[in-house]
C-alpha cells in the first residue's frame, strides 16, 4: 500500500529521552545537580490528566524530578498565579509547565506571561517567541521542535528545501516557520484563505500539515517524494460506533506519493513530551549559565 518510509516516532522519541537521560546523568555528575521539572493541572479534563501523568513518568524515567501539582477546576487565577510564582522563585524547579486548556474563568495568557521565560518549557512565553524568531538561544515549542527533528532523520541537512507550513498557531504553525526558516529551508506558511492550497502545498519538498482538520490534505496534493510531518491528532468515528485517531493528512493517499510521512499515531505525538524533557535540561541549563548540550 505505502511506499513512503514510515518515519517511527515512538523509536525516535525514545532515542531522544535516551539522550536526556545520558545529559542528566552528567549533570549530576559534573555539576552536582538534577534538572526539575513542574506541571500544573486546573481541574478534571481527561485527555489532560492523562498527558500529565505521561510527563510526571517520563520526567522521573529520564532521572529528572517531577513535581505534580493539582488543583481543582474552581481554583481562583490569583491562587494560580500565585503559584506560577513560588514556583518561579524555587531554585529545585528549573522547568514549569501549565497544562492547557485551563478553566474558562481564568485568563490563560495572564498566566502564561507569568511564568519566568528561563523556566517556560512550553516555549510559550512573549520572550522566548521573540528569541526564537531573532536566532537568540531560547525555550522552543516542543511539538515544533519534535516535528523539525523527525524531518531531519529523513534529511539532515533541509538548506534551500521549499517548507510548506499548513497552519498558523501560536502552538506549531509560527514557530515550525521559525524553525524551518532557521534551517534554511524557503518556508510558506498556509491558512484558510491560502488562494489554491493544494497547488501550494504541491510546490514543497517539505509539509508540515498543523491545521487540527481531519485527513485535509490529500494524496494529490503532494510532491513526489516530498517528507510529510503530520502534526494532528483528531479523534473521529470508525464507523461501527468506535472511534480511531488519525492526522491532519489522508494518511493512504499520501504515503503513495510522498517520499516519508508520519503515521499517526506513533508520529509526530510521541515526540512531543520527549522534547519537554529536552527542554527541561535546556532550561536548567539556561539557569545555571551553562552552554548547550549537544
Ligand atoms: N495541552 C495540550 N498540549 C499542550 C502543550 O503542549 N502544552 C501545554 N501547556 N498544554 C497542552
Amino acid at each position: 500500500m505505502s511506499d513512503a518510509k514510515i518515519i517511527d516516532g515512538k523509536a525516535i522519541a525514545a532515542d531522544v529521552r535516551a539522550g536526556v537521560a545520558k545529559d542528566v546523568a552528567r549533570l549530576k555528575a559534573e555539576h552536582g545537580f538534577v534538572p526539575g521539572l513542574a506541571v500544573v493541572l486546573v481541574g478534571e479534563d481527561p485527555a489532560s490528566k492523562v498527558y500529565v501523568k505521561n510527563k510526571a513518568a517520563q520526567t522521573v524515567e529520564t532521572g529528572m524530578l517531577s513535581f505534580e501539582h493539582k488543583l481543582p477546576a474552581e481554583t481562583a487565577e490569583a491562587d494560580l498565579l500565585a503559584l506560577v510564582d513560588k514556583l518561579n522563585k524555587d531554585p529545585a524547579v528549573n522547568g514549569i509547565l501549565v497544562q492547557l486548556p485551563l478553566p474558562k474563568h481564568i485568563n490563560s495568557e495572564k498566566v502564561l506571561n507569568a511564568i519566568d521565560p528561563d523556566k517556560d518549557v512550553d516555549g510559550f512565553h512573549p520572550v522566548n517567541v521573540g528569541r526564537l524568531w531573532i536566532g537568540a538561544r531560547s525555550l522552543v515549542p516542543c511539538t515544533p521542535t519534535g516535528s523539525l527533528i523527525l524531518a531531519k532523520t529523513v534529511q539532515e541537512n533541509l538548506s534551500g528545501l521549499d517548507a510548506v507550513v499548513v497552519g498558523r498557531s501560536n502552538i506549531v504553525g509560527k514557530p515550525m516557520a521559525s524553525l524551518l526558516l532557521a534551517q534554511s529551508c524557503t518556508v510558506t506558511v498556509c491558512h484558510s484563505r491560502t488562494k489554491d492550497l493544494p497547488g501550494v502545498v504541491r510546490r514543497a519538498d517539505l509539509v508540515v500539515a498543523a491545521v487540527g482538520i481531519p485527513e485535509f490534505v490529500k494524496g494529490d496534493w503532494i510532491k513526489p517524494g516530498a517528507i510529510v510531518i503530520d502534526v494532528g491528532i483528531n479523534r473521529v468515528p470508525k464507523g461501527d460506533g468506535k472511534t480511531k485517531l488519525v492526522g491532519d493528512c489522508d494518511y493512504e493517499s499520501c504515503a503513495k506519493v510522498a517520499g516519508a510521512i508520519t503515521p499517526v499515531p506513533g508520529g509526530v505525538g510521541p515526540m512531543t513530551i520527549a522534547c519537554l524533557l529536552k527542554n527541561t535540561v535546556e532550561a536548567a541549563l539556561i539557569q545555571k549559565g551553562l552552554p548547550a548540550l549537544s
